[in-house]
């Protein structure tokens, strides 16, 4: 979708929100598949309220973009603009055992900033692409953690009531791989209470999690994580293999020789390729083991 109205191009700048038109979202995926539509960067939270009331305004659908990690884009010219939060230095702020980050800070860059001031409990963690605010909002998870755990607070533009508001802890479900936020829910700011360690001892579970990650995952492809949630006490990656289908591709959408529940593009796939393998492996499986399996890739399918 293209934004060309002047007048609404023009609020963009006065709300400090910078257009970028037709923008390739291959480029800023992990599977680098996705078509093509405007991307407005926000530099100020606070904008927020009255970028959407002008996008709602001028019918123009939109959605939340963290770090494109988790993500499967539809191809072709998209019929949203993208709404994605600039950086702001610092985006990590400690205040004793608490850490005060933005919704748009790196995952790993956090989770290291954190050990090498003495607070752990994220080692799980390090590894997974993307951003704070996108791990937050489906509750990521590795090696027996998972974020929801050290969360007190968070700051979020609510897709309901288009309003900046601030959630306790408490007031927020995190189960496995999905938390009580709204899909169209957009996460600004998190408290993560973290306990004490030394970075040493942090370092060593880092290490220890970097090794099991790098000897069973994929991690040079082009890839989204895992495309599935596991079922209640089995393995999607254990169910695809024995099934035999490392290596079925579809166009160049391919399943991982390595772990059978990561899907890469290796090469041109696009998003039809992709969907076409993930609906043939879950039809397989499910012929199978009579159990059908959910996504846990999200997909922006136009
Ligand atoms: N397995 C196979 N073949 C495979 C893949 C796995 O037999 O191709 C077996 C393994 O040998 C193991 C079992 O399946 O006995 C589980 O595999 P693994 O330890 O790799 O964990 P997983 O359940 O496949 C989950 C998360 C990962 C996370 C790892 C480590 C989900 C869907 N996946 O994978 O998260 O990194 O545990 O904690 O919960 C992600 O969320 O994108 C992701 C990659």
């Amino acid at each position: 979708m293209r934004i060309r109205d002047p007048k609404v191009v023009a609020k963009f700048a006065e709300m400090h929100v910078d257009l970028q038109p037709g923008k390739v979202l291959a480029d800023l995926t992990s599977l680098g598949i996705g078509g093509t539509t405007d991307l407005l960067r926000i530099k100020n939270h606070e904008s927020l309220p009255d970028l959407l009331k002008l996008l709602d305004a001028n019918h123009i659908q939109h959605k939340f973009l963290g770090g494109g990690s988790n993500l499967l884009v539809g191809d072709g010219e998209l019929p949203w603009v993208v709404l994605q939060l600039v950086r702001p230095e610092p985006d990590v702020v400690l205040d004793g055992n608490f850490a005060h980050v933005d919704a748009a800070a790196d995952l790993g860059r956090m989770i290291t900033f954190c050990a090498k001031n003495d607070l752990g409990g994220m080692e799980g963690l390090i590894g997974v692409p993307g951003t704070v605010g996108g791990a937050l909002r489906m509750n990521a998870g590795a090696y027996g953690m998972q974020i929801g755990s050290y969360v007190r607070e968070v700051k979020l533009f609510r897709a309901a009531s288009r309003k900046i508001e601030v959630l306790r802890g408490n007031q927020i479900s995190f189960e496995y791989r999905h938390t009580s936020f709204a899909p169209d829910d957009m996460m600004l700011a998190v408290i993560l209470e973290l306990p004490s360690k030394p970075y040493k001892e942090i370092l060593q579970g880092i290490r220890i999690c970097n090794e099991k990650r790098r000897s069973s995952q994929p991690l040079g492809q082009k890839s989204a994580g895992c495309i599935f949630k596991n079922p209640p006490g089995a393995s999607a990656g254990r169910m695809i293999d024995e099934l035999g289908l490392k290596g079925l591709s579809v166009g160049d959408a391919r399943v991982s020789d390595r772990h059978a529940n990561f899907f890469v593009n290796a090469g041109r796939a696009s998003a039809k390729d992709m969907l076409r393998l993930i609906a043939e492996v879950r039809e397989r499986v499910q012929k199978t083991y009579g159990v059908s399996l959910e996504n846990e890739v999200v997909v922006w399918n136009a």
